[in-house]
């Protein structure tokens, strides 16, 4: 298969002949029939949430690939909802979208659609982000207190689960406690997502661990199917849903490089007079070609293969 294997074609905003539903930061979801979305990982990037006016290259395509070798791995001990990332798997399943094919391909997920749960799953091992804002200011995390004494980036043993609401468009998610997620969702829908949320962060970090990277913290989804079932929703273990940090790099008492976007960071912090508010800074192209390979060498550096070199997962066998 030579789509997009060229790193060109990058897709700031995907254009499909399907129903489009949503588009977030990153992704854009289409409805392929009722039961049936196509979750489109565009080559957007964003920082301080800011979405950045140039595509990176092949960026849409690591991070669908990436939940795809995480959900492979789950495959048989957590139910989700990945259904194909194979294109010849999708295009067989559904012929309409072969003529769109090169817009779509290895950046695209075809999933069972759910019903999502309002609340996100994070669980954090490692203090960092709102989390340490939260804990700098009332010594709690999830409103639950921690020990004194803790420094930035430490490590949190045992993992906190701490969820969020679902934040409307263009507003932050907001952190709640474990009892107001009770009152959301009910005490056993909500013990078995917190349950089943430490269980996959668990798996991921020992994998993770292996490949010298810190899985600081992670968000889980979860949705209702057809039949009821709560199975495992949207990007897996991804670094635009997790903490991912290079253990090499990695010291208690500071904030960490982030070994996706870094490259970016580091061209913004140079700017003295971008308040990190929109428009974005035009990206020069050594940054977004720096980000681009970044992105790649994320990829290996997990998956222990090369983009093109990696064999895409099947899922399933009867649609
Ligand atoms: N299987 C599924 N069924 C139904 N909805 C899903 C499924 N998987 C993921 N979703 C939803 O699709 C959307 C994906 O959007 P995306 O993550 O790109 O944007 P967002 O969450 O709105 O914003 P952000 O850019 O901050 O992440 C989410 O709202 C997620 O809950
Ligand atoms: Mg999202």
């Amino acid at each position: 298969m030579s789509e997009s294997r060229s790193g060109e074609g990058a897709v700031l905003r995907s254009e499909l002949p399907l129903e489009f539903l949503h588009g977030g930061k990153v992704r854009d979801v289409y409805e392929v029939d009722e039961d049936t979305l196509l979750m489109v990982a565009s080559d957007r990037v964003s920082a301080f949430d800011v979405i950045m006016g140039r595509p990176v290259p092949r960026k849409g395509e690591v991070l669908t690939l990436i939940t795809a070798w995480w959900m492979a791995q789950l495959d048989g001990r957590v139910s989700h909802h990945l259904l194909a990332v194979d294109p010849d798997v999708i295009v067989e399943r559904h012929p309409r979208l072969a003529a769109s094919r090169a817009q779509w391909a290895r950046r695209s997920m075809l999933v069972k659609r759910t019903r999502p749960v309002l609340v996100e799953c994070v669980v954090r091992g490692y203090i960092s982000g709102s989390a340490w804002k939260e804990y700098r200011r009332s010594g709690t995390l999830a409103g639950e207190p921690l020990p004194k004494g803790l420094q930035e980036s430490q490590r949190l043993d045992p993992p906190i689960f701490s969820p969020a609401t679902k934040a409307q468009e263009g507003e932050h998610d907001e952190n709640i406690t474990f009892s107001q997620t009770r009152e959301i969702l009910g005490a056993e829908l909500a013990g078995r997502l917190r349950d089943l949320s430490h269980e996959i962060y668990a798996f991921g970090r020992d994998v993770a661990d292996t490949r010298d990277i810190i899985l600081a913290d992670t968000k889980f989804e979860f949705g209702h199917d057809r039949d009821g079932e709560v199975i495992l929703i949207d990007e897996v273990l991804t670094p635009d849903s997790s903490r991912f940090w290079p253990k090499e790099h990695y010291a208690v008492g500071r904030g960490q490089p982030s070994l996706d976007k870094q490259p970016l960071r580091d061209w913004l912090d140079t700017l003295v007079d971008w308040d990190k508010t929109p428009p974005a800074p035009p990206l020069p192209d050594d940054v977004v070609a720096a980000i681009s390979t970044r992105y790649q060498d994320v990829f290996r550096r997990l998956t222990g293969v090369s983009l093109d070199d990696y064999a895409l997962p099947h899922f399933g066998e009867t649609p």
